[in-house]
């Protein structure tokens, strides 16, 4: 599928209530769609279910729903189904961040099932609430997963969010591969992944873009067709997301330490190497 924002369709949006979710839940707006908009946060889904129905009414479903809740959300589907019909885009947007421990290998198997529950069970729930409808619906129809460059180039700090990251990014290609060998398939899958962006109402700072823009790439990138939505923001230009990626890809292949971006022996060479060009 190409333009995601069409007259006519039907969002589903998951952490929809702020940020990127809330970027993409007001283009679908804009663009006359009807959108199922799904958050935790009752107060920031109201605030902004509100702001969306002032503009397209009765073709707004919001719905406070903990995407890790499985029933839950085949309840909503059965709902989007019963109103809208088979969504045409599809966004697992909805993430976790760390809460309590201190953000390391040893925080409480509570946090790590927490983030696994929301940020990979959220995602793998959405998809089979509703891909069944959208095959069935027989029309172009596109799944968009975010993920995070965490996942790919995993900077030490927050293991669990990486690893959970890390999964987004698998779970999403093997979406995108089985959708594309599906006879009849007319649903493709997308792995969203953003720069640094101003969340919720956090005040916005220089070099971060802001979630507008990420919506904006996404639509540019999906116009393309393309399955890797790597957003650049205004301080990481996608040249340095490139070398990153492939520094991390090479320590498998060389043999070098785990995250040896961020070994002292390494250091030097790392440095050097991102001032060269890819060879590619
Ligand atoms: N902001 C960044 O710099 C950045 C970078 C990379 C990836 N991401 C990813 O982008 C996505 C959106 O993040 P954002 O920056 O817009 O954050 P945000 O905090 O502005 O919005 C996330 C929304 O998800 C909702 N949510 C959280 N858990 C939920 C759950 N269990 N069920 C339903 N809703 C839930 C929150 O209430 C919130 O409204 C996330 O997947 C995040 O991991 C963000």
């Amino acid at each position: 599928m190409s333009d995601p924002f069409i007259a006519g369709g039907v969002a589903v949006i998951t952490g929809g209530a702020s940020g990127i979710g809330r970027a993409a839940a007001r283009r679908a707006a804009a663009a006359g769609m009807a959108i199922a908009l799904v958050d935790v946060n009752g107060e920031k889904l109201a605030a902004t279910a509100a702001e969306l129905r002032a503009s397209i009414g009765a073709k707004l479903l919001d719905l406070s729903i903990d995407v890790a809740d499985a029933a839950a959300m085949q309840t909503l589907a059965t709902q989007v189904l019963d109103r809208f019909g088979a969504p045409t885009l599809l966004m697992n947007n909805a993430a976790a961040f760390v809460a309590g421990g201190a953000g390391g290998i040893l925080d409480p198997v509570e946090n790590w099932q927490r983030l696994f529950g929301v940020n990979v069970l959220g995602i793998v729930n959405g998809v089979q609430a509703f891909l069944p409808a959208m095959l069935a619906a027989g029309r172009p129809a596109a799944i968009v997963n975010t993920g995070s460059k965490q996942g790919l180039t995993n900077p030490p700090g927050n293991p669990a969010y990486n690893t959970s990251k890390a999964a987004v990014n698998a779970y999403s290609q093997n979406l995108a591969r089985d959708l594309r060998e599906r006879p009849g398939s007319q649903v493709s899958a997308h792995l969203l992944i953003p720069g640094w962006t101003t969340t919720g109402e956090a005040e916005h700072r220089q070099g971060a873009w802001r979630p507008e823009q990420v919506i904006d790439f996404m639509a540019e990138a999906m116009g393309r067709e393309a399955f890797f939505i790597l957003c650049p923001d205004d301080e990481t230009p996608a040249a340095t997301d490139h070398k990153r990626i492939y520094w991390n890809a090479m320590d498998i292949i060389l043999g070098r330490p785990a995250l040896s971006r961020w070994h002292p022996d390494y250091k030097d060479a790392f440095a050097a190497f991102m001032q060269r060009d890819l060879p590619l």
